[in-house]
């Protein structure tokens, strides 16, 4: 009875231009040949088996998402009419998996994250597990290196008998920069990696006391797929839910959180070019260059990707650039500054 579910809702404008919203970064080829979604799926097989892994998705999705591993079969997908936050996505997979199963175990993880210990990420879903049988809320906590802002953030208390998992005492979605400096300096807190592991009922008591709006509506929903007649209704239930995430929604109120901690996980959420860039094998100029044919003379630090393996590029004397093509865009950005193209496709958003 242990379920993953991924969250594969996403748009990723933070990789524009290659990620957009009819491409998202979970379709991406950004690490190798296979796509960040199928990668999510290949290091769960050992776990799961394909009838046990959920894709809650939106309908414009599903296609490409199936299309990209089809052994994972459609009546697998779960889909959101429109994308209302992850409190929803995990609010409507807990609905799915109570009808299946009222002792289901759910590990809800995304789509679009890289990590490099497979053989950790086993052992911790495993842990998660007994957790979560429990009744604990699980959270993957990652030790932080800067003073992110994008990032929950844990405070870990007093340690469980098993000494290898931590009561939580503080959950802080995405602290503004101070605090993520004095959180960072404390050496108490762990990211959230935004991977969970829980009971379907318990998640569902927790949104029963923190979101009973949205858990209204999950428990009408609830009894239209009990009655086989869910895809009539989801539509317009849907349409009334205010978007959340589980982050503000429900962790930082939570009362029993545990954080199972991922050293050495090397995790990355690849939110940027430069994060992309960090994991990438550079060669001894630390240039990466994904595709294209480059020619290079006394160029260094920079990272060129194209959708065009023929095009040939010259870079001379170049330092410390983040250079993308779409073909329809091109992006010229300096090394350490690539967080700033949320600004270009906000922009781009007024001109729509
Ligand atoms: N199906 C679906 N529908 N998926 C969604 C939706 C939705 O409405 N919204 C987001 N997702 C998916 C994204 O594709 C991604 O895989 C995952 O849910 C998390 O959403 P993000 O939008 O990437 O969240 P974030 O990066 O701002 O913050 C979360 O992740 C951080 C770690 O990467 C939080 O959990 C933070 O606390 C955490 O540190
Ligand atoms: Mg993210």
């Amino acid at each position: 009875n242990y379920y993953a579910v991924i969250m594969a809702g996403g748009g990723g404008t933070r990789l524009w231009p290659l990620s957009r919203r009819e491409r998202p970064k979970q379709l991406l080829r950004l690490v190798s040949e296979r796509s960040m979604y199928q990668i999510a799926i290949d290091r769960l097989l050992r776990i799961f088996p394909t009838e046990r892994i959920l894709i809650v998705t939106i309908a414009a999705q599903v296609e490409a998402l199936h299309a990209e591993f089809p052994s994972i079969p459609l009546e697998n997908f779960i889909i959101e009419p429109m994308p209302k936050g992850t409190a929803s996505v995990v609010g409507l997979a807990a609905t799915y998996l109570l009808e299946r199963d009222p002792e289901a175990v759910m590990a809800v993880l995304t789509a679009d994250h890289v990590i490099e210990n497979i053989s950790l990420f086993h052992d911790l879903l495993e842990k998660g597990r007994t957790l979560a049988e429990e009744k604990h809320l699980i959270t993957l906590g990652i030790e932080p290196t800067y003073a992110a802002t994008g990032y929950g953030y844990i405070q870990a208390g007093a340690s469980l008998a098993n000494g290898y998992s931590w009561q939580v005492d503080q959950f802080v979605e995405k602290p503004d920069e101070k605090t993520a400096q004095e959180y960072l300096k404390s050496g108490k807190y762990f990211w959230n990696s935004g991977m969970f592991i829980w009971k379907a009922s318990v998640i569902m008591t927790e949104f029963a006391k923190q979101m009973p709006e949205l858990n209204s509506s999950l428990k009408e929903i609830g009894e239209h797929l009990h009655k086989g007649d869910a895809d009539k209704f989801i539509p317009g239930i849907w349409e009334k839910i205010k978007p959340q995430t589980i982050d503000y929604g429900i962790m930082e109120h939570a009362g029993d959180v545990v954080v199972l901690p991922a050293r050495d996980l090397g995790w990355n959420d690849v939110g940027s070019w430069d994060s992309l860039f960090e994991i990438l094998d550079a060669d001894e100029n630390g240039n990466v260059f994904k595709s294209g044919k480059v020619i290079s003379i006394n160029s260094r630090n920079t990272l060129y990707q194209s959708e065009f393996d023929d095009k040939l590029v010259a870079l001379v004397d170049i330092d410390d650039l983040v250079i993308i093509d779409s073909g329809k865009a091109l992006l010229i950005c300096r090394k350490g500054q690539t967080q700033k193209i949320k600004q270009i496709v906000e922009e781009l958003k007024k001109k729509d």
